[in-house]
């Protein structure tokens, strides 16, 4: 099997990251000392037993929410996309806008509009908002990247952007993805920056800063390939443990869901989930998409029904996996081509927003768990 580790550091991540960078750009400025948006109560779960839900978020049984990721670009051009996100999903995630290059591009001044714009548009609509993310080793600007900081000046700037970002945001958000993808395939601490320069007890350390600054937000780890029992999620595992056994504010882990028709979909994916449950934590499939070689086939089509579809009924056999978030809902907009070259088609709608196979697995598997009362 093909890692995808060895894909994604392959040199169009950078493409990427810039074209998604540039889009952003081009929309307008807002100043970045405008006041943050006014806290109110997260929303509710608005779940409707006796409705006719032809939409996911109605369709989804009590207690979960179903989102996407937001390409804010898509979100300001493209009304078609705004209502959708809008009538579909109970949760948004922002796709870009809030990583360390767009909030932070130079060191000490915050820019805030697109995440800003993201929060508002989620209070709109009803949405929660899933906060990603405040540590990671990739889309951070250079002065951060390349910056070469001491122990005690990373540690305090590492601090400083939690306590303000999380700040900011304090009771409007949800759940945090607070550590991204911080192990390696094989279950070793990734090498970054945060592991090279402080050490181990960055992670402690940012959900702990991350707690004091908004104590009601939901901290998560999050990762790819750990949809199953494996090297990794074994790592993940016993840090959870580890950090639990500590009194350290874990509250759950995140499984991204980054599949592919031609590698199959692990088995045991409700089993990794459960032994998550088992710990106490809360589980959640944050970045849900399924690619496939193109052209897509009809039966490859169903084959990335089915990889959906275990996701999705591993989250719904788990206590407390009570978020199920796609990384974007349409092949219109998708990270997926950029980063992953010859492949496509990842989505649950194509490209002219029509459901795909499995759009309507999805759905139909959201509103069998509602009949049958999951609470
Ligand atoms: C991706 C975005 O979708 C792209 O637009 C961007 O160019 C690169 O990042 N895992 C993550 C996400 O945690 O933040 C990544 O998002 C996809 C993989």
């Amino acid at each position: 099997m093909r890692s995808l580790l060895s894909i994604r550091t392959r040199g169009v991540r950078r493409a990427g990251a810039a074209l998604v960078l540039g889009a952003l750009l081009l929309a307008p400025a807002t100043p970045a000392a405008v006041a943050a948006p006014a806290a109110a109560p997260l929303p509710a779960d608005r779940h409707q037993p006796e409705g006719d839900p032809d939409v996911l978020r109605d369709a989804a049984p009590r207690g979960l929410f179903v989102g996407t990721a937001v390409d804010m670009a898509a979100l300001a051009n493209d009304p078609v996309y705004r209502e959708r996100v809008g009538a579909e999903f109970s949760s948004v995630t922002a796709e870009n806008v809030m990583k360390w290059e767009t909030l932070q591009p130079e060191r000490g001044r915050y820019d805030f509009a697109a995440a800003d714009e993201l929060v508002e548009f989620a209070r709109a609509n009803g949405q929660r908002v899933r906060g990603h993310t405040l540590v990671w080793h990739n889309q951070n600007p250079a002065w951060l990247a390349e910056g070469d900081f001491s122990r005690q000046e990373l540690r305090a700037i590492l601090r400083e952007h939690i306590h303000t970002v999380v700040g900011r945001y304090r009771g409007q958000i949800w759940q945090w993805d607070v550590a991204n993808e911080i192990f390696d395939d094989e279950g070793n601490l990734r090498q970054n920056i945060w592991l090279e320069t402080i050490g181990p007890d960055y992670i402690a350390d940012a959900f702990r800063w991350a707690h004091q600054a908004d104590p009601r937000a939901q901290l998560f780890l999050n990762d790819y390939n750990i949809e199953g029992v494996n090297a990794k999620s074994d790592a993940y595992y016993e840090l959870a443990r580890q950090l639990r056994r500590e009194g350290v504010p874990v509250h759950g882990v995140g499984v991204q869901g980054h599949l592919g028709v031609q590698y199959g979909f692990a088995p045991d994916t409700t089993a990794n989930l459960q032994r998550f449950a088992a710990l106490g934590l809360r589980t959640a499939v944050t970045e849900a998409d399924v690619r496939i070689p193109m052209p897509a086939d009809t039966v490859e089509l169903q084959a990335q029904a089915q990889g959906y579809s275990s996701l999705l009924t591993a989250c719904l056999r788990t206590p407390r996996c009570d978020s199920f978030t796609v990384w974007g809902f349409t092949d219109r907009y998708s990270w997926v081509p950029d980063w992953f070259e010859g492949e496509g088609a990842a989505n649950l709608l194509d490209e002219d927003y029509n459901p795909k196979p499995a759009y309507r697995e999805v759905l139909e598997t959201l509103a069998l768990a509602s009949g049958r009362g999951r609470d």
